[in-house]
């Protein structure tokens, strides 16, 4: 008989979490405007907000940070996580920072003027407001192929060639560099094949452009390439990594995702331009150039973070998990983002709750009714999110609608993922039941889902 599959770590350390009642949850849900963000962690039993900054270290990275050199210039842990970063990139230049958005401020800082026009698949948010708080555009070119959740391909969060060829045609001269979201989180965690980013950089040398990429979780998206691209299956994640990023000029890195690190960032590039251009907004907005944004002990545990996640059992392991709380999905039959994504499944929401009105925000009224079936709190990727439109100031309705239950690294067991699927099919039953959504009381010009308040539709 064949082993079954088993993690490829054991645990050394456990935190306690802890179940409430509806009748609770009712109260706090209430408390916090139906905003699950401005949840006490708390009031939470199983967090599913988000993969970022919530993973669990391993012993070698915990080992590592206590060797971290706290000198204020030219810590030894810089250099180590350089070494680290470069061997991974082939990138020489490296700037860290306090995280993802903080790298992307310090680059487009320097790069983004207003009236630009950046192109991309499914820029994050956090991205776009650093686009559009410039007076800028980020101009979504994802394969169409994304927007059908129930669509079964391997590579759904590419960059669509014709409509990332038209928009250089028609404005090339606005364009100062592509984006290339590496996996794409807005669109399911769905990754980008090797074949797709050597055409964007085709595209991208015909038109003399610079190629970025958001690399948060670069190493899952290696890891589907090995196991979904032809020619790939022999070759290890680290060698995909360097061919991934042999096709990029640069990249902006959130470590909090594929580097298992609580806090962290930075910027890699292989243009001295980019990084005489970004150093001095580096020591404006973060720190001076060798920490960044970081401490000495976090430049060392995210080295020893890149180079464990950079190896296939550990990505094996935690894609299989997010694969297995699928299979609990399809068998109750609850639409999802298909295939899985790398770090997360996206609950279809309009697909759930079509008694509720896009007016009255389905996926934000999913994440509610699942937090008060069980306290799982997972994150509104839709409408909310979405934002207004910059000109128009209308909601934009023309995406999709999705709740995000996003798995921390090393963090929750497959009994875990039981439970998560039980109180979604509970809350999947009573589907028809539901009528009536959220409507927005208060909301922030840009970025809003993080602080706005809701109350129950009338
Ligand atoms: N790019 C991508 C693709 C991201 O998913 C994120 C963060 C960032 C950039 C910004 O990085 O948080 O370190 O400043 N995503 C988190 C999420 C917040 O929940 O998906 P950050």
């Amino acid at each position: 008989m064949e082993l079954p599959f088993a993690e490829s770590w054991k645990i050394k350390m456990v935190e306690p979490i802890r179940k409430s009642t509806r009748q609770e949850r009712e109260v706090w849900i209430k408390e916090a405007c139906y905003n699950l963000f401005q949840l006490p962690a708390e009031q939470v039993y199983i967090d599913l907000i988000t993969d970022s900054g919530t993973g669990a270290m391993s012993d070698r990275q915990w080992a590592a940070m206590m060797m971290g050199d706290e000198s204020y210039a030219g810590a030894s842990s810089f250099f180590n996580l350089k070494k680290m970063i470069s061997s991974l990139t082939g990138f020489d230049y490296i700037i860290p920072t306090h995280q993802g958005r903080a790298a992307e401020n310090v680059l487009f800082s320097y790069l983004i003027k207003e009236g630009d026009i950046i192109p991309g698949n499914s820029h994050f948010d956090t991205t776009k407001g650093h686009i559009e708080g410039r007076r800028a555009f980020a101009l979504d070119c994802t394969v169409d192929e994304a927007k059908d959740t129930q669509l079964e391909l391997p590579f759904k969060g590419n960059v669509s060639i014709p409509k990332l060829e038209k928009a250089l045609e028609e404005h090339h001269e606005r364009v100062p560099f592509i984006i290339v979201t590496i996996t794409n989180n807005t669109a399911g965690g769905q990754p980008v094949s090797l074949q797709n980013l050597k055409e964007v950089r085709e595209v991208a040398n015909r038109y003399k452009k610079p190629v970025l990429f958001d690399s948060a979780r670069f190493a899952e998206n290696a890891y589907f390439i090995k196991t979904r691209e032809t020619g790939y299956a022999d070759k290890s994640i680290k060698e995909i990594t360097r061919e991934m990023f042999s096709y990029a000029d640069g990249m902006t890195m959130s470590a909090k995702k594929d580097g298992i690190v609580n806090m962290g960032g930075f910027i890699a590039t292989r243009l001295e331009e980019w990084y005489e251009g970004a150093k001095g907004f580096c020591i404006q907005y973060e720190g001076y150039l060798t920490y960044g944004g970081m401490n000495g002990r976090d430049m060392n545990a995210l080295a020893v973070g890149l180079d464990e996640n950079t190896e296939f059992d550990n990505l094996e392991t935690r894609i299989k998990q997010v694969q297995y709380l699928a299979e609990q999905l399809d068998a109750f039959n609850i639409p999802y983002q298909r295939p899985a994504g790398g770090h997360a499944i996206f609950v279809d929401a309009l697909k759930i709750l079509t008694n509720v009105p896009k007016e009255e925000f389905p996926a934000q009224t999913l994440a509610i009714e699942l937090y008060l079936e069980a306290g799982i709190r997972g994150c509104e990727i839709g409408y909310i999110l979405a934002d207004r439109d910059p000109t128009t100031h209308e909601n934009r309705f023309g995406g999709l609608d999705l709740l995000r239950l996003a798995i921390p690294r090393r963090v929750y067991t497959n009994n875990h993922m039981d439970v998560i699927a039980v109180a979604l099919k509970n809350v999947y039953d009573r589907r028809e039941n539901i009528q009536r959504g959220v409507k927005i009381t208060w909301e922030a010009p840009l970025m809003r889902h993080f602080t706005v308040k809701l109350e129950p539709a009338k």
